[in-house]
Order: structure tokens, then C-alpha cells, then sequence
């Protein structure tokens, strides 16, 4: 499973790139507005510390102002992966830009029949909400065993990318199901580090080496 980090955060980002543990960044404009800062120059530094999938979000929502700021996106670095919402229009232009070469993401899924539509317009990841579907009341994580089991049965290349998670137990079903990226929340990705008993087994261990009196080097 490849891990992503849903963050416009650059110190997080620099901090967390240097755990070797990051494939891959997704933003989107309200990331962009918490963090501050001129979008274009924040994502070119994004793509200069991950050599992965940059995902940079569109604004416009007509087929041709989705054209148009995707190729200014583009050219900010060769990972930069555009970023489409999942309407008519944002999959015309994600068929479009696939068939020219460039990543897209089509975000804001909430069904599989959405992720049905993106994987037939050629998209390189599908990003199903999974918190926003839980906050609801739904399933998320039914809709991401969906999404992965009609991919498999028509053996699409899209790749199902786990958004909007909330915790641990996201990131874990999903990667049962065999989804193939989640992107996590920075603190999300620092919990998953964590148990209780690693903690205690390493202090036991520290107390134990200290009464020895030796150093390692
Ligand atoms: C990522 O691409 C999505 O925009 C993000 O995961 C949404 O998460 P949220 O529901 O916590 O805002």
C-alpha cells in the first residue's frame, strides 16, 4: 500500500519525507487556504521534497477552465497530478488529460458507481471520502471494498486512493481490501507508529541496558 500525505503543510511534509515512508502529497483548496501561501509555489516546493504524485486541485468546474488551469498546473513539475472533481465535466477533462499523459485524481467520490465512471475515463486514482460517508451515517469502508472489487473484475488501472480518513482503522481495513493508497492525515501517520506496549517493552529494555554499564559504541 503506498502511503500519501493529505497536507499542504510543508514543514509536516519535510518532517514526515524523512521517515522514507512517503509515496505521494494530496491537496485541495481548503489545505491550501489553511496553510497559506501563493498555491503554485507551494505545490513546486511540495514536488521538490516527494518525487512521487503531487495531486494540485483545480478551482474552475466548465470542461474548458479545468483544461486551462490544468495546464498551468502541469507545468509547475513533472509529478503534479491534477486534481478534478468528480462531475461531467471534471471527467471529460480527465479523459482528456489521461489520454495525453498526465496523472489525474478524481476527487469528491462518494459512490461506486462515480468510481466506476473515473476508472472508464482513464483516471490514475480514484479518491473515495471515507470519513465524509461515515460522517453521514454510510459505510465508507463498504464503499471502498466496492470500488476495489469492480475494479479487479475488469482489472481497471486506477488506482483506488483512500481519502478523507479519520484514524488508524481506516488506513488498516483499507489495506485488507487491497486498496492501493491512502492518504493520511499527518497525525494519522504519526498514530500508526504507536503502541502501548512498544512503549513499555522499550523502556524495560533501556533500564535493563543501563544496568549493564556498557555503550555501543
Ligand atoms: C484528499 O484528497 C481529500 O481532499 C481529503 O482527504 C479530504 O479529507 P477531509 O474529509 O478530512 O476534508
Amino acid at each position: 500500500m503506498k502511503f500519501f500525505i493529505d497536507t499542504a503543510d510543508l514543514t509536516e511534509i519535510r518532517s514526515l519525507a524523512s521517515s522514507g515512508l512517503l509515496d505521494g502529497v494530496t491537496t485541495n483548496p481548503s489545505l491550501i487556504a489553511k496553510n497559506g501561501g501563493v498555491f503554485a509555489k507551494v505545490i513546486a516546493e511540495i514536488c521538490e521534497i516527494i518525487p512521487g504524485p503531487v495531486s494540485a486541485e483545480v478551482a474552475g468546474t466548465e470542461y474548458d477552465q479545468i483544461m486551462a488551469e490544468a495546464k498551468v498546473l502541469r507545468k509547475i513539475a513533472d509529478n503534479v497530478c491534477i486534481k478534478v472533481p468528480l462531475t461531467m465535466d471534471g471527467l471529460r477533462a480527465c479523459k482528456h488529460l489521461s489520454n495525453d499523459g498526465t496523472m489525474v485524481n478524481v476527487t469528491l467520490c462518494f459512490s461506486a458507481a462515480q468510481a466506476l465512471l473515473a476508472a472508464k475515463s482513464g483516471a490514475s486514482f480514484i479518491s473515495p471520502f471515507v470519513g465524509r460517508v461515515d460522517d453521514i451515517g454510510w459505510d465508507g469502508m463498504q464503499l471502498i471494498s466496492d470500488i476495489v472489487d469492480i475494479y479487479n473484475n475488469y482489472d481497471f488501472k486506477t488506482e483506488v486512493l483512500v481519502a478523507s480518513i479519520r484514524g488508524p482503522n481506516h488506513v488498516i481495513e483499507a489495506a485488507k481490501m487491497g486498496a492501493h493508497v491512502a492518504t493520511l492525515p499527518p497525525a494519522v501517520l504519526r498514530s500508526l507508529f504507536n503502541h502501548p506496549l512498544t512503549d513499555k517493552g522499550l523502556a524495560t529494555f533501556l533500564a535493563d541496558w543501563a544496568k549493564t554499564g556498557q555503550s555501543i559504541v
